[in-house]
């Protein structure tokens, strides 16, 4: 019997060392482990062994035909593995992936556009931090502590002195600080303040500020100015008014609205910006002489620019970043 059991084992390593693919796996099955294979013949044998040698050979046995099914499992898995690595194969043929190209943002689009009037215009850019001490984003700006104007916006207070910015004219007052007139500028940048979010309004957006001052200004030139960006960014024909209002400071101070009739509804009007000329107050505040200097600023919301040009009509979108709604601006 060991010397039968002794030969199945070496036939059945030499026949598994030349195993090249299922089919002699297949072969190697049947031989050794179906149900007329040798390892059943060998059980069958087994069975006519005299009493007391059937404990030995019993657990040699089943050893033995334990030790051969897994070598023989490992094989088939390396026959396996083996043969769906050959079926990867590449095909040369195919088209290949498009790469996606991001865009810029529709706000970033319609803040280039704003630039690029005012620099059209000689204005140059200059910007400011996003949090501002109380003196540049109020005081200096003729807003005196208990002023009601301050109530006009909800201030995301940090401290005492400082503020996330809600509006960029803080930026007219570093300008003014920083270097001297003659001054003609625009400054862009974002702007926070705590309102309940709708589709009107969010906690932030962005703004552009305009200061041109010099020793012969007039209310004539910021209307001229004002109404040349208004067709340069809506067309040629748009109908607009400027209508009095107040900021604590500009005076005399103006809003400027355009007509505005989407297909199928009832036209409006509905402001774009505010403007006025520089109130003298902030001129010394800033230590510049308000008896030789004279001049105006404007400010305008990117987003509102933005949703009047595409016809957008919630604010929110802005922030989302969904790329269903940025992908339309291409
Ligand atoms: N800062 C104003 C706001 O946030 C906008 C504004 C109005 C700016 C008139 C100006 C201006 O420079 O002259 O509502």
């Amino acid at each position: 019997m060991k010397e039968k059991i002794d030969q199945v084992r070496e036939d059945f390593l030499k026949d598994s060392s030349s195993v090249n693919n299922s089919d002699d796996l297949e072969k190697i099955r049947i031989k050794y482990f179906s149900r007329n294979g040798l390892y059943a013949n060998l059980f069958e044998e087994f069975k006519s062994l005299p009493k007391e040698e059937k404990p030995k050979f019993g657990k040699l046995l089943n050893e033995e035909k334990k030790s051969a099914q897994s070598k023989f499992d490992e094989l088939k898995k390396s026959i396996e593995s083996q043969a769906s690595k050959n079926t990867e194969y590449i095909d040369l043929t195919l088209p290949g992936k498009d790469r996606e190209l991001g865009t810029l943002h529709v706000l970033t689009q319609t803040l280039n556009e704003i630039k690029s009037i005012f620099k059209g215009l000689g204005f140059s850019v200059y910007t400011g931090p996003e949090i501002e001490s109380d003196e540049n984003n109020f005081e200096m700006l003729n807003f005196p502590d208990d002023h009601p104007a301050r109530d006009m916006q909800d201030t995301y207070f940090i401290n005492d002195s400082f503020l996330l910015r809600t509006h960029t004219s803080p930026v007219q007052v570093r300008l003014m600080k920083n270097s001297k007139p003659p001054y003609r500028a625009i400054m862009p940048g974002r702007v926070y303040r705590n309102e309940a979010i709708s589709a009107k309004s969010y906690c932030l957006f962005h703004q552009v500020e305009g200061l041109v001052i010099d020793t012969d200004v007039t209310f004539a030139e910021l209307k001229g100015t004002l109404v040349y960006f208004a067709k340069q960014l809506f067309g040629e024909d748009v109908k607009y008014r400027f209508r009095s209002s107040f900021f604590p400071f500009t005076e005399p101070s103006a809003e400027v609205d355009i007509w505005w009739q989407p297909k199928g509804k009832e036209g409006k009007w509905l402001e774009i910006l505010g403007c006025g000329m520089v109130d003298p107050n902030v001129l010394n505040n800033l230590n510049i002489d308000s008896e030789k200097y004279i001049g105006y600023a404007f400010g305008m919301g990117i987003e509102r620019m933005a949703m009047l040009k595409y016809g957008i009509d919630d604010i929110r979108l802005f922030f989302d970043n969904d790329n269903r709604f940025l992908n339309q601006f291409k």
